[in-house]
């Protein structure tokens, strides 16, 4: 009997790339990134740790999200995308980065799993209005083999985004 084993990271590996190989190497089906460790806060009157549950927001989307854009064609496994998928853009994004699933956890709890048919309702007029017959035709268009300038998803963009909001500074 062969059972598919899906691996959930942390995004806190020195390497994420050479985990995910090893992971895929070993036999893996799947990666899941990633994983939210529950954060208590603390109490400063009390001097308590408080258990604190925060659901994710859609900002929540651009960790997982760039991870699996730099993963994508380069770790020979499915992908799911878990942080932050709140809507039907949340969702193409994920696709387009290239994963096989986007799973959603925060927006569930927050407004009914009825929410599911609304986005998939948005997802297909998204679809439909851009021409899209499958979500096979756009998994991994955005990943970072496949963007016109893969240099966007690196450091040196990085510096250029803090250069620019330097003149911003007041
Ligand atoms: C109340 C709650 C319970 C969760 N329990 C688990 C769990 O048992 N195992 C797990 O892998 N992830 C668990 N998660 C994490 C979610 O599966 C998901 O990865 C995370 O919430 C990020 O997705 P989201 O932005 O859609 O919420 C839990 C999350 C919440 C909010």
């Amino acid at each position: 009997m062969k059972i598919p084993i899906a691996v959930k990271l942390s995004p806190f590996f020195t390497s994420l790339p050479n985990m995910a190989r090893r992971f895929a190497a070993a036999g893996a089906n799947g990666l899941v990134l990633f994983n939210r460790f529950y954060q208590p806060d603390f109490d400063l009157e009390q001097l308590e740790v408080v258990p604190n549950l925060n659901l994710s927001t859609s900002a929540d989307l651009r960790l997982p999200l760039s991870w699996i854009a730099l993963l994508y064609g380069r770790v020979p496994i499915d992908f799911a995308l878990t942080s932050g998928v709140h809507t039907a853009e949340d969702v193409l994004k994920a696709m387009m980065a290239g994963a096989n699933v986007a799973m959603l956890t925060s927006e569930l709890l927050a407004n009914g799993i009825s929410r599911v048919r609304d986005i998939l309702k948005d997802l297909e007029a998204w679809m439909v209005e851009h021409e899209y017959e499958s979500i096979e035709q756009m998994r991994g268009s955005m990943s970072q083999q496949s963007v016109a300038v893969p240099a966007a998803f690196e450091r040196a963009n990085y510096m250029k985004v803090l250069n620019s909001f330097d003149s911003r500074l007041p």
